[in-house]
């Protein structure tokens, strides 16, 4: 149910650039110019600011640089009925979250962003580091209810869904480093941790997270990660709209997971593929229960695992595992 606020904010972005008077802005919520003033400082307590101007009324001069719900939810260009999402300002996981609320009976799909994680987690147990630094820390949560196979593809076709999105978003060329790495010029902006509950041979419960950073300033971060680390916005070299973003990943999401579950995503997933891998061809380093394998990437195969040549010609397959480029010597 939109409240003033959206109404309000909706409007100033529908007539960005231009300007838009208080008075049309009263018309429209048939409310006085007093009250819509009071409701564009609650905006302006979000982070909004507002150039104003007797003559013409007023335009956004500044977006909040964190998540804010009212924003996302007016920049969601189509709203899935039951979808719905929640924002915390600090949680300790957003697939933690997203799991504790499947498990109390929560309707999906919905969706867990956080502006900060205290104890963000990404694959092997590592931690993923979450501070309020104007990133995205995000979990989707799902009940497919079919047979843990069908899935075996569904973070490679996340992934190649937010490389496709940042794209377009940003202008910008992300690469998978498979199975779960968005990386910008070898350093990783972003990474995916899928989780699932299987209850009698069919996945009950599905939790897609996604940390990216977007807005994190290299400074911010320790020095080890800072080497390894990127954001969006090192990469384009200006701030992004992050509640922009965000409404555009959750639609994004919503679509690649029902395109996934009707099996439509076969008729783009390999001209995806073969557009943002970045792997095919290259020399690597597969850590793999504690064993390394050498060799060159030949491609994927139907299941998503990943095939690699050793340097007898031998095709190793994996279906799990830690890649290290290694250099072309
Ligand atoms: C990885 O690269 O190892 C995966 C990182 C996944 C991080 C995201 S942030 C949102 C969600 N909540 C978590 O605790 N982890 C994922």
């Amino acid at each position: 149910m939109p409240t003033s606020d959206h109404v309000i904010l909706r409007e100033l972005l529908a007539h960005e650039p231009g300007w838009l008077s208080g008075t049309a802005l009263a018309a429209k919520l048939g409310v006085s110019r007093v009250a819509v003033w009071q409701h564009m400082e609650k905006l302006r307590a979000a982070g909004y600011e507002f150039e104003a101007q007797r003559s013409r009324g007023y335009r956004i001069a500044a977006r909040p640089k964190t998540l804010h719900t009212v924003s996302i939810e007016t920049q969601l260009k189509v709203r899935p009925r039951n979808f719905s999402f929640v924002v915390h300002d600090e949680i300790d996981s957003t697939n933690d979250e997203a799991a504790r609320e499947l498990a109390a009976g929560r309707a999906a799909p919905f969706a867990i962003l956080a502006r900060r994680q205290t104890k963000g987690r990404g694959r092997f147990g590592r931690t993923w580091h979450s501070e309020s630094t104007g990133n995205l820390y995000a979990s989707f949560a799902f009940r497919p209810r079919v047979a843990p196979e069908r899935m075996q593809t569904f973070t490679l076709w996340m992934g190649l869904n937010v490389c496709e999105l940042l794209a377009n978003f940003a202008q910008v060329t992300p690469g998978i480093k498979w199975p779960n790495d968005i990386l910008f010029d070898g350093r990783k902006a972003g990474g995916m941790l899928t989780e699932a509950r299987v209850d009698s041979d069919e996945i009950r419960d599905l939790i897609f997270g996604l940390g990216l950073n977007v807005n994190s300033p290299e400074t911010g971060l320790p020095p080890d990660l800072a080497r390894r680390a990127i954001s969006l916005a090192d990469v384009t070299g200006a701030p992004l709209d992050l509640n922009r973003l965000a409404a555009a990943l959750i639609g994004r999401v919503l679509l690649a997971y029902q395109n996934f579950t009707e099996g439509e995503h076969v008729k783009s997933f390999a001209d995806l593929w073969h557009r943002y891998d970045l792997l095919r061809g290259k020399p690597i380093t597969l850590l793999e229960g504690g064993r390394r394998h050498h060799g060159i990437v030949s491609g994927l195969d139907d299941e998503g695992a990943l095939l690699v040549r050793d340097t007898r010609g031998k095709v190793h397959r994996f279906r799990a595992g830690e890649v290290t480029l290694e250099k072309i010597k």
